[in-house]
C-alpha cells in the first residue's frame, strides 16, 4: 500500500511533490492506515557517468535523491523507484532504464536507501526476453542485500503470475489504466479490474497481481465509480497505490481511500484473490473472496451494477456454499445489516456496488477446493506449473518421478483449515497419471506417509480418508516412482 506518482503527476512533478505526498500520507491518517511506499515514477534519472552509474535528474531533485529518500524515511514512510528493462524507460531518452547495468543500478538504488523497485517494459530488447531481464535483476537486488520489494511492470505480458514467484513479489496484470495524465475512463477500470480477475488463483501473499495504481479521486469518474473502483481494487487482494494528488484531495475522496473496513478485505492473511460466482442478471456481478482460510464461512462480498440503470442486485448463500442463515455487515456503512435468510438482496444505482461481510456455517458436506497451482501451496523437488486447459482455472502441477531427480517431487497443500478435528476425505483430482496404477505417498500434517494408487487416467479422481485437527493442517502428495502424475486440485468434504 502508498502512494505511486505517475497517475496524477506524469513527469511533471519535483522534489517538492513528492516530499508533499509524504506529508500528505501522514497527515491524512493513511500512512497509519498502512499506505507506507512512495513510490516515485519516472524521469529520475538523466543520464550516466562515464563509469555507467546513473545521474539523478538535478533540475527534479536539486538535493539529489539520498536526500529525498530520508526525509521519507524520517516519516515512517518507505520509498519506492522506479527502472525498465531497456536502455531507456517509457518516457524515452534521456531517462535511463537499467539493462545490462542491472548490478551496477540496484547497488545505486540501495545506496540511495530505496525499499521498492518498479520496473516498467518499455524497449524491450528484441535480443531476450523480458523475463531474463526481471530474473537478472532480483538477483541484483538480493546481491545488494538490501531488501528492496521487487514489481514487475510488464503489462501482463510474459505472464509473471505462472513464473514470477521466486522473483518479484507483485506484477501488473494489463496496460495502464488510463493513458492520460490526472484522466481516466470508468470501462478502463473494470477492464482492469475483470483481466486481473482471471489470474486471481495466483494471488497469495508475496505473489499479488496488480491492475494498476487506482484513479479514486481521479477526474473521469463519478463518486459512485470511485467507490466501486476502491472495493473491486480491495476484493482483489490488489495493492492499494493511490494515483492522485494526497495533498489536494477532498474530504469524499479521503473517505474513500481511509475506510478501514475495506482495507482489511484487501489484506486479509490468505492473500486470496476474486472469485466470480454467478452473474445476477446481465451486468449485475457477484464477486466473493473467501477472508481468513478458505470454508472460513467469512467472506467479502462485492456486488456490482456495471448496467447504465439502477438494478437490483443479489447474492445466494447457496453460491457461498453457506447452509443455513448468515449474517451481512456492509463495509461502506460501517453497519450491521443482520441476519439473512438464503440471500441477501439489495437495489445498487448505476456503476454501483456494495461491498459486504458475509459470516455463515459454512457447508462442509459440498466442502471446500484447494487447487494445486496456488503460490501458497509448496512445490520440492521437480514439481512444476502445468498449463492445463482442462483443468479448473487452467492449471496443474506436475509431479515427475525419479528419472528427473532421485528425490522425485511433492505438492504440499497448505491452509486446510477446518472447524474441528476427525475424519474428513479429500478427494484429489489428476490429469494425468500415465503408468497403468501410478502411487503417490499421501501425508497429512506429521503422520506417516500412506501409499495410494492413482490408476491410470486422463482425467481421474481418487477419494482418500484424511484424519484431520481443528485449525490448520496440511496435505502432502509425493510422487517417487518412474512418470508423471499432474495434479488438478484436491476437494475437502466431511
Ligand atoms: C507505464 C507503467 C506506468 C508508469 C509509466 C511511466 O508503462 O505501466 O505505471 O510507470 O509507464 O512511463
Amino acid at each position: 500500500m502508498g502512494w505511486a506518482s505517475w497517475n496524477h503527476f506524469f513527469c511533471d512533478y519535483n522534489d517538492q511533490t513528492i516530499r508533499d505526498q509524504a506529508d500528505a500520507l501522514v497527515s491524512t491518517g493513511m500512512r497509519d492506515l498502512g499506505y507506507r511506499y512512495v513510490l516515485i515514477q519516472e524521469c529520475l534519472t538523466s543520464g550516466r557517468e562515464a563509469d555507467g552509474s546513473l545521474i539523478v535528474d538535478a533540475k527534479r531533485f536539486p538535493h539529489g535523491m539520498k536526500d529525498l529518500v530520508d526525509y521519507v524515511h524520517a516519516r515512517g514512510l518507505k520509498a519506492g523507484t522506479y527502472t525498465d528493462v531497456g536502455e531507456y524507460t517509457c518516457a524515452g531518452k534521456p531517462y535511463q532504464g537499467s539493462y545490462r547495468h542491472e548490478d551496477q543500478d540496484a547497488a545505486t538504488f540501495a545506496g540511495w536507501g530505496m525499499d521498492f523497485v518498479e520496473m516498467d517494459y518499455c524497449n524491450r530488447p528484441h535480443e531476450t526476453t523480458g523475463r531474463a531481464i526481471y530474473e537478472r535483476m532480483a538477483e541484483a537486488i538480493r546481491k545488494t542485500g538490501r531488501p528492496m520489494l521487487f514489481y514487475i511492470c510488464s503489462w501482463g505480458n510474459e505472464s509473471p503470475w505462472t513464473w514470477a514467484q521466486d522473483t518479484a513479489q507483485l506484477w501488473r496484470t494489463e496496460s495502464d489504466i488510463s493513458g492520460e495524465k490526472n484522466r481516466v475512463q470508468w470501462d478502463n477500470v473494470v477492464g482492469n479490474f475483470e483481466s486481473s480477475a482471471r489470474h486471481a488463483v495466483f494471488s497469495a501473499p508475496n505473489s499479488w497481481n496488480d491492475p494498476d495504481m487506482m484513479e479514486v479521486g481521479t477526474p473521469g469518474l463519478t463518486p459512485t465509480e470511485a467507490q466501486t473502483h476502491f472495493s473491486m481494487w480491495a476484493i482483489s487482494a490488489a495493492p492499494l497505490w493511490a494515483g492522485n494528488d494526497l495533498a489536494q484531495m477532498d474530504a469524499a475522496t479521503r473517505g474513500l481511500y481511509t475506510n478501514a473496513e475495506a482495507i482489511a478485505v484487501d489484506q486479509d492473511p490468505l492473500g486470496a484473490g476474486p472469485v466470480q460466482l454467478r452473474e445476477y442478471s446481465a451486468g449485475i456481478e457477484v464477486w466473493m473472496k473467501p477472508l481468513g482460510a478458505l470454508g472460513s464461512g467469512v467472506q467479502a462480498v462485492l456486488l456490482v451494477n456495471l448496467a447504465s440503470v439502477p438494478a437490483e442486485a443479489a447474492v445466494e448463500w447457496s453460491d457461498l456454499a453457506l447452509t443455513g442463515k448468515a449474517q451481512v455487515r456492509d463495509l461502506w456503512a460501517h453497519k450491521d445489516l443482520g441476519e439473512f435468510r438464503e440471500a441477501y438482496k439489495t437495489l445498487l444505482p448505476a456503476h454501483g456496488s456494495v461491498l459486504l461481510k458475509v459470516t455463515g456455517e459454512f457447508d462442509w458436506a459440498r466442502g471446500t477446493t484447494y487447487e494445486a497451482e496456488w503460490p501458497g501451496n509448496l512445490r520440492a523437488g521437480n514439481a512444476s506449473l502445468l498449463p492445463c486447459p482442462e483443468c479448473s482455472h487452467g492449471y496443474a502441477v506436475s509431479l515427475r518421478g525419479p528419472a528427473n531427480g532421485a528425490q522425485g517431487s511433492s505438492l504440499r497443500f497448505t491452509h486446510i483449515v477446518v472447524p474441528r478435528s476427525g475424519r474428513f476425505y479429500a478427494n484429489v483430482v489428476y490429469v494425468y497419471s500415465g503408468e497403468a496404477n501410478n502411487t503417490v505417498q499421501v501425508r497429512v500434517n506429521q503422520a506417516q506417509p500412506a501409499d495410494v494408487k492413482l490408476p491410470g487416467a486422463i482425467y481421474g479422481s481418487v477419494r482418500i480418508p484424511v484424519d484431520l485437527q481443528q485449525g490448520e493442517n496440511s496435505i502432502e502428495f509425493r510422487f517417487t516412482a518412474a512418470g508423471t502424475v499432474d495434479i488438478d486440485r484436491l476437494t475437502v468434504t466431511r
